[in-house]
């Protein structure tokens, strides 16, 4: 099955589909996870993609149409792929049709999960990150240990863009660029609307039963 779980900053994308992708047995895909490997590992690619993820702006759309390129052409997106955080712009999407008319995969759902402005604040400026991929949040999700990752031991940080400055300002950024894919996506007959505001559990189980019928 071919899903984008879509939604604004802090919506539980990445929490969602590191679920869904072991539930469902494909790759979960996040550009913002790419980007952020690209920036600790030091290459060409990070050091320009810093600038503009520290800022909360986008990086520029040629750079992520490359890169998503790259990554559906690869063989682990042959049974299907969990995309997230992409696409973010009308170019993007755009180019994101094109690619995946060339390689036969079209997209099933485009899956929008809703969550207020405020409860997204909440959730991006208590939110505690690994490298290893995981995330937390000091109220909503806390680790065993405080400061350190269940999964691997080593200790959280928090994104830089994860100070309440620069959280506003991927809040407007996605209200301005990335918003209007909603009307895009609607028109195309595949948007899905589901409430993210409950417990991750219940979150979880409505977009399984979306899901569901791509099987
Ligand atoms: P990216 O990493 O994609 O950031 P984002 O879209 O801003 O999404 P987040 O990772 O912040 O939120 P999420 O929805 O995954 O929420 P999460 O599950 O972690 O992108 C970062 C940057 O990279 C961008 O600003 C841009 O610069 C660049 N970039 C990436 N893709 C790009 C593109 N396509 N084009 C251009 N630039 C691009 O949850 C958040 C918190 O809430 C966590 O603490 C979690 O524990 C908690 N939580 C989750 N679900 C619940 C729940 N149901 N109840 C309570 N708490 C919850
Ligand atoms: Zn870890």
């Amino acid at each position: 099955m071919n899903i984008a779980l879509f939604g604004p900053p802090g919506a539980g994308k990445g929490t969602q589909a590191k679920e869904l992708s072991k539930q469902y047995s494909i790759p979960h895909i996040s550009t913002g996870d790419i980007l952020r490997a690209n920036v600790r590992d030091g290459t060409e690619l990070g050091l320009k993609a810093k600038q503009y993820m520290d800022k909360g702006e986008l990086v520029p759309d040629e750079v992520l149409i490359g890169l998503i390129r790259n990554r559906l052409s690869e063989s682990d997106c042959d049974t299907g792929y969990l995309l997230d955080g992409y696409p973010r712009t009308i170019p993007q999407a755009d180019a994101l049709t094109d690619i995946l008319k060339e390689i036969s995969k079209p997209l099933d759902a485009v899956i929008n999960i809703e969550v207020s402005d405020d409860a997204l604040v909440k959730r991006l400026s208590g939110r505690r990150s690994c490298t290893c991929g995981e995330s937390y949040h000091v109220m909503f999700n806390p680790p065993e240990k405080e400061g350190i990752c269940n999964a691997c031991g080593a200790e959280l940080y928090q994104r830089d863009d994860d100070k309440e400055d620069v959280i506003r300002q991927r809040l407007a950024v996605y209200n301005e660029k990335t918003k209007p894919l909603i009307d895009y996506y609607d028109k195309a007959g595949i948007l899905v609307n589901i409430d993210g505001t409950g417990a991750v559990d219940a979150v979880f189980a409505d977009i399984c039963k979306i899901m569901d019928q791509f099987k």
